[in-house]
């Protein structure tokens, strides 16, 4: 097997730093709370921490919004704490994974108060400034991913700005050679500070059609869809130009030693592995959204699965997603019966899995009124179930009030069954979906075949999933019981032998001898090393 880089054989873990842990009180998670659960994480067995921004913000967009990139908000801590977490999460060989925002500043950054103080200032092109339509109306039709239309008229100067999140998000112009110089510049302040990488928000966002021609609209929108569904961003998104602009910024990567590039890119498979770029030239892993949209039926995922690792290019590595801030938590999206097979899932996988933080306690959706939404895309396009509060309340880290997250009052509401789906409770049941995790995460580590190997389905017929992980080492079989009815005797290729590493279901014995075929319970999967290769 070719050596493998850290970012290939190793776990990532998405905290959502403002519901981690809370040192201070205020409600918010910060810094020091995610240095003192760092033991947490090696216990957990990942490899890698992707904490979501940090950076100082107005927090219009919780952190999306960044008025500073080389600076830590006060609500997380300052850059002391930084670097305290940084040396205590590499004394553990954990790596710190930062969000990268180039796409959009805050409205509040010095930058754009430069650029929008007069149409002569040096800051002007710095942003994406264009003038009114003939009727005096916005420069074209693209909206805001948070609804409206995706650009705000400036009186003083008789001109739109651009922002394709929020009013006080204005879109950079990467276009202007400065900016990217800049941008570079902030990659470089915190690899020097020892950051191991970083998700770049939006990537595929970056440039624009040179000409800003309107977006065609989109024959599926319908009544009760987000404003951005009107139309196909096929002008405003995912420009052919937008590759030569990620290779400077993996140039800059690469500057550094053992550096990670991930793109937050939500785009068809077609378009998604272009961001591998050029002769690889592009991001490490443009992440693979594909799990978060499927539907959970054996052709399906074997079609999603087979249609990916086929497109990934020659040297590019794949990458898998079950959830993050933005989705639906994975346990209310399929239930908590087959996120115990999601998980196994993941895990099993040829490519790097990121896991959201919560989910390796099944964490569900909390319910948030309308009226007590913080989220501005649900403030802005309130009732349509846009909103993303619901995946982002606290950690539930035991029965304690309010779950041990903070002594304060949480910034967001625990669920109702914090007491009961906690960490605390879960180390002590090796039967519960933590204890399966770490198992899982385990065996990952103990078997390379299951983080190089390759992948060849072997059956996906009603609602079974069979495939293999093989290397010249070792071959492992990997059988998924979607459906929540008993599956007997499913066939397995002639000459398959072997026992069971692992199962979803608790009490099926390990080492359980497997021949030939194999029954799996409601919602059963199960890992199996095979004697010899088939
Ligand atoms: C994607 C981020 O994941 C999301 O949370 C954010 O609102 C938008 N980009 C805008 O930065």
């Amino acid at each position: 097997m070719a050596q493998t880089q850290w970012w290939q054989r190793g776990i990532f873990y998405q905290v959502y730093p403002r519901s981690f842990q809370d040192t201070n009180g205020d409600g918010i998670g910060d810094l020091d709370g995610i240095r003192a659960r760092l033991d947490y994480l090696v216990a957990l067995g990942i490899d890698a921490v992707w904490i979501s921004p940090i950076f100082p913000s107005p927090m219009a967009d919780f952190g999306y919004d960044v008025a500073d990139y080389c600076g830590i908000d006060p609500m997380f801590g300052d850059l002391d704490a930084f670097d305290r977490l940084i040396e205590e999460a590499h004394a553990r060989r954990l790596k710190i994974v930062l969000d990268f925002v180039p796409n959009h500043t805050s409205d509040q950054h010095p930058w754009f108060a430069e650029s929008r103080a007069s149409r002569e200032n040096p800051r002007r092109d710095w942003y994406i400034w264009r003038d009114p339509a003939p009727d005096g109306g916005p420069p074209n039709n693209w909206m805001s991913n948070f609804g409206g239309p995706a650009w705000t008229y400036d009186p003083a100067s008789g001109q739109y700005y651009y922002h394709a999140f929020l009013t006080q998000q204005p879109d950079l112009n990467w276009r202007n050679p400065q900016v990217r110089a800049a941008m570079h510049d902030v990659l470089r302040f915190w690899m020097a500070r020892g950051v191991d990488g970083f998700r770049v928000d939006v990537i595929w966002h970056l440039m624009k059609d040179a000409n800003f021609r309107d977006n065609p609209p989109n024959p599926e929108y319908g009544p009760g869809d987000a404003d951005i569904r009107r139309f196909l961003q096929t002008r405003s998104t995912d420009q052919p130009d937008v590759h030569a602009i990620i290779a400077e910024l993996r140039a800059v990567i690469d500057e550094y030693e053992d550096r990670v590039l991930i793109g937050e890119i939500y785009l068809p498979i077609d378009r998604l592995v272009a961001y591998y770029g050029e002769n690889l030239e592009g991001a490490h892993l443009p992440f693979n959204f594909q799990l978060i949209h499927a539907s959970w039926s054996a052709p399906r995922l074997a079609e999603l699965i087979a249609d990916y690792d086929a497109a990934v290019p020659e040297g590019g590595w794949p990458n898998w997603v079950l959830g993050n801030h933005d989705q639906p938590r994975i346990a209310s999206r399929i239930g908590a019966r087959r996120a115990r097979v999601a998980a196994m899932l993941l895990l099993t996988l040829r490519g790097t899995p990121t896991m959201y933080y919560g989910d390796e306690i099944g964490m569900e959706n909390v319910p948030i009124a309308t009226e007590d939404a913080h989220d501005p895309w649900e403030k802005n396009e309130p009732g349509l179930g846009l909103g993303r509060d619901p995946e982002r309340t606290p950690m539930q880290w035991d029965a304690s009030p309010n779950a041990g997250f903070t002594n304060g009052r949480p910034w967001l509401p625990l669920a109702a069954d914090f007491t009961t789906r906690n960490v605390a409770v879960q180390l002590e049941q090796p039967a519960s979906l933590l204890g399966l995790y770490r198992d899982l995460i385990a065996l990952r580590r103990a078997h390379p075949v299951l983080h190089a190997g390759t992948y060849r389905k072997i059956t996906a017929l009603g609602d079974v999933l069979v495939f293999l992980r093989e290397s010249a080492e070792e071959c492992v079989l990997v059988a998924l019981n979607l459906a929540g009815t008993v599956q007997d005797d499913i066939p397995l290729p002639p000459g398959t032998q072997g026992r069971v590493l692992l199962s979803t279901e608790p009490d099926r014995p390990r080492e359980e001898r497997v021949e030939g075929h194999l029954s799996l319970r409601p919602h059963e999967g199960v890992i199996v090393a095979l004697d010899a290769r088939l």
